[in-house]
């Protein structure tokens, strides 16, 4: 049977990453003693007074359909979290809730480019980008920040990528898997660019919730018309399965946005979407919470691994991850990967699912119990220990 050409280009090529994933997983659930840590979902539950609405609302009957937007009062709440981020004066109609971050970089995709046009992602990039950034028909142009600037931006490339086609360009800040933070500096630069060339900024802000403060730089007060900005609870309240997420930008892209989850999703549960009230009203302490549940475990993989002839670890900005230098043990990351896991049944993620100049590294996620952490630090260290003599 024919299928259109769209299958092609979600089709993605980061799948040989989460296979060692994919089989650890397997294994844990047959029992074996293998350790994840390849994944960013902390083991955190969600915020009570979040849950027992959700509750509540689902007792009281709240499973009817609802708008495309999302409800009135949730869009408020989201409009005002975003102003006291960002300083940009929004209201409910620059938001529109959405089934997490993923869903709001889909939709952002779809009515930002399509064919023949060109956008720009900053590199290291999630792996969903690549299919999510062209599923619309246009071309994905990739800007590494290099490993040996720490990941950083490299504003000299970004300029250079910039074409007459050229309509957006997609960044996350923090950064997944490095956790660089883009620096308000930088910022500058990159929306002077964006005026000069009319492009869209569409910052994905999934783990500002999880920076110093729990906010990042923004373009959005600076740009109000062209910056889309994407978050959700996922991270900054450790709720990825409740998929609660929204895009904030310039009121027409809201309105071609409602178009497209209209024919997409058709309005999202209206308990989900009560607890996401209540969670907005308790972000401080969820983040918080979040925020030093991260801190103290990535400090002590760090104190773990440091020492270890041949890797070395990037201290990230923010975030859940911390991305091991593993050059130095003659491996890939992809080999270093699936190595470990073999040998030790620790699974991590190969850097190079996010792009070529995390090749030699591999992701490790910080945000599980200690306990595990040393377990795996042991692991890591053994297997190392094999390779660097
Ligand atoms: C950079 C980045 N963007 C978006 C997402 C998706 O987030 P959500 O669960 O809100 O869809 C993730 C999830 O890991 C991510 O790392």
């Amino acid at each position: 049977m024919h299928y259109s050409p769209l299958v092609k280009r979600i089709a993605g090529d980061g799948a040989d990453a989460w296979l060692i994933h994919s089989t650890a997983r397997a294994a844990q659930e047959r029992g074996e003693d293998v350790i994840l840590l390849s994944v960013g979902d902390p083991d955190l539950d969600t915020p009570a007074p979040v849950l027992e609405r959700a509750i509540e609302r689902l007792r009281a009957g709240d499973t009817h359909y609802t708008p495309a937007t999302g409800r009135q009062h949730l869009r408020e709440a989201i409009a005002a979290a975003h102003r006291s981020r960002t300083g940009q004066p929004v209201d409910a109609d620059n938001v529109i809730f959405l089934a997490g971050a993923q869903n709001a970089l889909f939709a952002a995709s779809l009515c930002v480019a399509g064919p023949g046009d060109e956008v720009i992602a900053l590199e290291p990039l999630y792996p969903s980008y690549p299919a999510t950034l062209e599923v619309g028909g246009a071309r994905m142009v990739r800007v590494a920040a290099p490993a040996a600037q720490g990941f950083r931006v490299d504003l000299r490339a970004l300029e250079a990528a910039i074409t007459p086609r050229t309509r957006a360009l997609f960044f996350a800040t923090p950064n997944n898997p490095s956790g660089v933070i883009l620096s308000a500096a930088d910022l500058t630069v990159i929306g002077n660019l964006a005026r000069r060339h009319s492009l869209w900024i569409v910052a994905d802000e999934v783990y500002a919730g999880l920076a110093p403060g729990g906010r990042v730089p923004s373009l959005a007060a600076a740009l109000p018309d062209q910056v889309a900005t994407i978050s959700s609870l996922s991270k900054s309240h450790s709720m990825p399965g409740w998929r609660a997420g929204w895009l904030v930008g310039p009121k027409q892209l809201i309105v071609h946005a409602e178009a497209m989850a209209q024919c997409m999703l058709f309005g999202l549960p209206g308990f989900i979407q009560e607890a996401a009230v209540t969670a907005l009203s308790v972000a401080d302490a969820a983040e918080s919470r979040v925020r030093e549940y991260c801190a103290v475990r990535r400090d002590l993989l760090l104190a773990e691994l440091s020492g270890i002839a041949g890797i070395q670890c990037l201290v990230p900005d923010a975030g859940m991850f911390l991305l091991v230098d593993v050059r130095g043990t003659g491996l890939s990351g992809y080999d270093f990967m699936r190595e470990l896991y073999r040998t030790e049944g620790l699974s991590v993620l190969d850097g190079g699912a996010f792009g070529r100049e995390t090749g030699g590294f591999v992701r490790v996620c910080f945000a599980a119990d200690e306990a595990l952490l040393r377990a795996a630090a042991v692991r890591l260290r053994r297997f190392v220990k094999t390779l660097v003599r």
